[in-house]
């Protein structure tokens, strides 16, 4: 066989290899490629070198280094054609394990922290009863937090330590700034603003640098109501706190008036609430709620109530307090860690 045949013989070997290797779908399809093109007995690959053979001696070198050009072209295009058939298949039997009628894995999820839970239940209780909320500001100036309230500036509770004062703002222009101790800075700002009736609730944070513990914590929230209205009496504040109290925490729970002082409040009272503790062999103990009492006609003259016709009543409560009290949480910094372990279970 003259080389220039034999050459063309190689060159539509190469390429008919080429093409059904490239051609072959899956591994039986690449097989029988493989056993058409490189079977060892009778492949094609093996008929040209046969071929080989014929071609005059003189040629022979040249004809045997463009035969082994060729194999190694048609063994690689073998390779590569394997490679793509695995990689194929592999995702098809991802493909057949993944079953989409099997149910899904479900996103657990979250819910509102246990303290603003509380927070909408009480605006919710008081609303009922035809107090809307307001709201006042965090940093508070001591004309709402303290002057208006009565608070004169010989008061313990205004003494620095007590208090967080912003010290840069302000202080300077004589007009100190602090973070407010207390939400009864709030009826300052609605009877500034509002002539009477008023019924409202406030909610939020307030701030006091006490140090942590089971009970307390130098942030924590309350719950402000006040009731300015003509023969407003003590029998009034009374019969709310007791639906506040019957509402939220149960019916079975009874309200305790102490005698105390505020300074925005005349007479002033504690506000307790029965705990009914099945531990300790179903003794009831007292929880102290907070403050209340009937607005001292001095805050009325302070926003321009006449207090000769108007009376109202005040209270103030620890919302971490009712809301520890209503799921038996016995200390408050658990509030505040952040344990989801805590928080799931409300
Ligand atoms: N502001 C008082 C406190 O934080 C509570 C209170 C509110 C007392 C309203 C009387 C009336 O301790």
């Amino acid at each position: 066989m003259a080389l220039a045949e034999f050459l063309a013989e190689l060159e539509r070997f190469q390429a008919a290899a080429a093409e059904a290797f490239g051609a072959a779908a899956d591994a039986l399809a690449l097989e029988a490629a493989r056993i058409e093109f490189l079977g060892a007995k009778s492949g094609r690959l093996r008929a040209v070198q046969k071929q080989l053979g014929s071609v005059p001696g003189s040629d022979k070198p040249a004809a045997g280094k463009r035969f082994n050009d060729a194999k190694t072209v048609v063994e690689s295009a073998f390779a590569a054609a394997g490679q793509r058939v695995a990689a194929g298949a592999a995702q098809g039997a991802l493909a057949t394990t993944f079953d989409p009628t099997l149910p899904g894995v479900r996103p657990r999820l979250g819910h509102l922290h246990p303290l603003t839970q509380t927070i909408e239940e009480l605006k919710d209780i008081m609303g009922r009863l035809g107090f809307t909320v307001a709201a006042g500001p965090e940093i508070e100036d001591e004309r709402h937090n303290f002057e208006a309230l009565n608070i004169p500036p010989s008061h313990p509770a205004r003494d620095p330590l007590e208090n967080f004062y912003l010290a840069a703002a302000g202080v300077a222009a004589g007009a100190p700034l602090l973070l407010r101790s207390q939400t009864s800075t709030v009826q300052i700002r609605v009877m500034e603003k509002t002539p009477p009736p008023v019924r409202i609730i406030s909610l939020g944070r307030v701030y006091r640098p006490d140090t942590a513990d089971a009970t307390h914590y130098p942030m924590f929230h309350q719950i402000e109501g006040l009731l300015v209205d003509r023969h407003v009496t003590m029998a009034d504040l009374k019969s709310v706190l007791r639906l506040f109290a019957s509402s939220f925490l149960g019916s079975d729970v009874h309200i305790r008036f102490r005698p105390s002082f505020f300074p925005f409040t005349e007479p002033s009272v504690e506000v307790d609430m029965s705990w009914h503790d099945t531990k300790q062999s179903g003794t009831t103990r007292w929880i102290e709620m907070g403050g209340a009492g009937m607005v001292d006609p001095r805050v009325l003259e302070a926003v321009g109530y006449d207090p000769e016709e108007v009376t109202g009543f005040a209270f103030g409560l620890g919302v971490e307090r009712v809301c520890a009290r209503r799921h038996g949480v016995t200390d408050i910094r658990e509030f505040y860690r952040n344990d989801v372990r805590f928080l799931h279970q409300f």
